[in-house]
């Protein structure tokens, strides 16, 4: 970059900034969910923030009384990593450290009035984690999961000796999975009880594996899975779990069950909802969850196996007479997951809908042809967690495009809502930024009306012209949400200059199946024509908008379909892209480790399938590629392995077209790091602001 290129973007910067920076997006206080005792008078949740001053994370677990909204510090110990309640006044937490065994660590128990009155309840040899409690008349049940030996012992890493060689061999599929190599160890869950004498909790009897017995069952699901995917039974003498096949390769396969076993584990677990004559449903389970009497369970199942996105389906399964019911079958909205009203009548359902995750309430007696009823409108962002404080109170935890998880309450029968913790008032870094600065648009796509947001900086003025950040999300089987975004914010985008364009063509989800659907074997297809009559359609209806000032940046898919940009004439509508960890060629996809994704999407296999593979290549169309392009991929992306952005580099240095590239040795798919994300954000900004300057 020239001297002359330097200086305007210098100008560039110091003209049009605004008070919310990738340093305030990164750093701002990042809060869990609210979770409630059961009278609902407080509320623990955990919060971290990063400071870039001192180049250092500080976190507590906090309360908050549902009443005033009232904060205050319960646990300021960096050591604490998980609360959950035991009584009213009283909490069951994880200490990270183990005075008496290496990488162990120590359940504590905790009065809630005054945290000093603590005491070490249970002393566990792993580094176990995900812990869920229910108080029984005799104490405390609990679950916990971690990495055990094949012979079910918990495995702990730190009391090994490192071996002498490095090697890793092996003989079936999924060598690796996410940011990780596959070793002999599964996660499973182990169970154990404090029994109460004289109000004080101890341990009783040592953990049990819940999977001894059973071999290739792992949970929680890797590698997101967590607390979500198990359940211990309120009167805590059974847990339900959710598993992939244990037989089926899990690299070629999403087919996944619910299990029951006693928390004892006395018996071996037991699969509820195999396939069978009289039950169709294939694909992958999630979210099983009991209801209050304990006499049924809800769960969320897909129908095929080896399509990960496909519709999540409601079911309730009766413990007594093992029957199950479908609900709702018919209703098409991109279900995320469900849970239960205190008395167990209403099955509470969080699913997106138009780019927003949308509460809804449906009877757990409910005809199959009765849907649920939206609780939450389209005016407030996404709710990320709602629990029941009584039948007819919500603590809901919500999040926008503009603010990061608050909390309030919501009264159903009245539908008044009242904030009990606003992140826009209480962080100096999310003050300047407003919900006036979102909105949203619908135009008509390749085959049907196409629905996108605007993302405009604050003290917007519609006279000037403002250059258009595009972003396109991935997935592709995912959306642009009015929800909160540390690693893509379109408002940060915005307040950097831009208006930020973020539009959810075909494929994307909450918008029906057919939509997301429509997006196998067409991934070049409809998403771009959606995309290019998207740009258009701004063009034309918003006058502020500097078509000579475009550029797109996208990630995973949204870097695929950047690259695919790239090599088509919309590419030279921009004047810069990035693409994120993206596709460099379709016929390299072998090379990921949920081998199901590909052979869903190009419907079929490289070798038997070949066609549908080369259909959609970026790298087929290289010979045009002539935009400035900054182009990140990092080393432990093993879902879409590192030369795939280190070919697109190299094939646009060959090209002679300007171009840079970033790499993070340490990051997987995902940068999350804050000193990184700040690193990406400014070179991501930085090669935005260069291209758009320099014309
Ligand atoms: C965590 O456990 C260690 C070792 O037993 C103990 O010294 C420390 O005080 C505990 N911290 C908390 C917050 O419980
Ligand atoms: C299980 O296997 C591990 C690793 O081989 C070993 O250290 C442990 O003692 C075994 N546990 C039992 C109960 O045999
Ligand atoms: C998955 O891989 C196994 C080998 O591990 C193979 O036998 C099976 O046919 C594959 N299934 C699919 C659906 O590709
Ligand atoms: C199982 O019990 C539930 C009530 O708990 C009832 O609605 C359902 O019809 C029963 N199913 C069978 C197959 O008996
Ligand atoms: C949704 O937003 C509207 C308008 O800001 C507000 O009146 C209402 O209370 C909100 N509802 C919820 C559930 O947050
Ligand atoms: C996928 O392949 C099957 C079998 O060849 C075919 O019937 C189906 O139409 C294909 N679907 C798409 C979207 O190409
Ligand atoms: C390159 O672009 C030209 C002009 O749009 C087009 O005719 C040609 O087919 C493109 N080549 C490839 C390989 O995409």
């Amino acid at each position: 970059m020239g001297i002359k290129a330097w200086i305007s973007v210098v100008s560039f910067f110091c003209g049009v900034v605004n008070g919310f920076t990738p340093e305030q997006l990164i750093s701002a206080p990042r809060r869990t969910a609210a979770i409630p005792n059961s009278v609902g008078d407080l509320a623990i949740y955990y919060v971290s923030s990063y400071s870039f001053e001192t180049h250092k994370n500080t976190h507590t677990w906090n309360l908050l009384d549902l009443g005033t909204g009232d904060t205050s510090v319960l646990f300021p110990e960096p050591e604490v990593s998980e609360v959950v309640w035991i009584a009213d006044n009283a909490v069951l937490y994880i200490n990270g450290t183990n005075a008496d065994i290496a990488g162990g660590v120590e359940l504590w128990v905790s009065d809630i009035t005054d945290s000093s009155i603590r005491y070490k309840a249970a002393s566990l040899a792993a580094p176990l984690a995900n812990l869920k409690a229910v108080s029984t008349p005799s104490g405390v049940s609990y679950a916990v999961s971690g990495l055990a030996y094949p012979n079910g012992t918990a495995y702990n890493a730190e009391i090994l000796e490192e071996p002498l060689s490095s090697a890793r061999i092996y003989d079936s599929l999924f060598v690796r999975h996410w940011d990780t190599y596959i070793t002999p160890q599964r996660y499973a869950i182990f169970a154990g009880s404090l029994s109460i004498s004289n109000g004080v909790y101890s341990s009783s009897g040592g953990l049990k594996n819940l999977f001894s017995g059973i071999e290739g069952l792992e949970s929680p699901v890797q590698p997101f899975g967590g607390t979500s995917d198990f359940d211990i039974s309120p009167d805590g003498q059974k847990v339900t779990f959710l598993s992939k096949d244990p037989v089926l390769n899990p690299a070629n396969n999403t087919a996944s069950y619910i299990y029951l076993v006693p928390h004892s584990g006395l018996e071996k677990p037991v699969a509820i909802n195999l396939p069978s004559e009289s039950y169709s449903p294939e694909g992958a389970s999630a979210s099983p969850v009991f209801s209050p009497s304990g006499k049924t369970l809800a769960y969320l199942q897909q129908d095929e196996n080896g399509y990960e996105s496909d519709k999540n389906k409601i079911y309730v399964y009766d413990l007594e007479n093992q029957s199950i019911s479908v609900l709702s079958e018919d209703w098409d909205r991109s279900l995320e997951s469900l849970s239960w009203s205190k008395d167990g009548k209403i099955l509470l359902l969080i699913a997106g809908e138009y780019g927003r995750g949308k509460l809804w309430a449906l009877p757990a007696t409910a005809k199959n042809a009765e849907k649920p009823k939206a609780i939450t409108g389209t005016e407030n962002g996404s709710v990320g967690l709602a629990v029941p404080l009584s039948d007819d109170e919500l603590l809901l935890s919500t999040s926008s495009f503009v603010s990061s998880a608050g909390f309030s309450r919501l009264q159903l029968s009245s539908g008044e809502v009242t904030t009990l913790l606003d992140p826009n008032a209480i962080d100096a870094e999310l003050k300047g930024i407003s919900k006036s600065s979102v909105g949203d648009f619908w135009y008509q796509g390749a085959a049907s009306k196409v629905h996108g947001w605007i993302i405009k900086p604050e003290g917007f003025d519609e006279e000037k012209k403002y250059p258009i950040a595009f972003l396109i999300h991935g997935g592709p089987q995912d959306s642009w949400a009015d929800a909160w975004n540390t690693r893509w914010s379109p408002k940060v985008f915005a307040e950097q200059g831009y208006v930020s364009i973020a539009i959810n063509p075909t494929g994307s989800t909450g918008y029906g199946k057919e939509f997301e659907d429509a997006i196998q074997n067409d991934w070049g297809g409809a998403p771009y024509v959606d995309l290019v009559k998207g740009f258009e359609y701004i063009l034309e209806t918003y006058p502020f908008l500097d078509a000579d000032r475009a550029v797109a940046l996208g990630a995973s898919y949204g870097g695929y379909m950047v690259n695919w940009i790239q090599g088509h004439d919309f590419g030279r509508r921009f004047k810069a892209l990035v693409t994120h960890d993206g596709v460099f060629s379709t016929l390299n996809q072998i090379t990921s480790e949920e081998l199901y994704f590909p052979q869903h999407d190009f419907n079929g296999t490289l070798w038997d399938d070949r066609a549908n593979f080369e259909r959609w290549d970026p790298a087929a169309h290289i010979v045009n590629w002539s935009t400035p392009q900054l182009v990140i991929h990092n080393d432990l992306d093993y879902r879409l392995p590192f030369p795939e952005g280190l070919a697109v580099f190299n094939a646009l240095q060959v090209r002679g077209v300007p171009s840079r590239f970033m790499n993070f040795p340490d990051e997987n798919h995902l940068v999350l790091n804050p000193e990184n994300s700040l690193v990406w954000h400014k070179e991501v900004i930085g090669w935005i602001n260069k291209w758009i300057a320099d014309i």
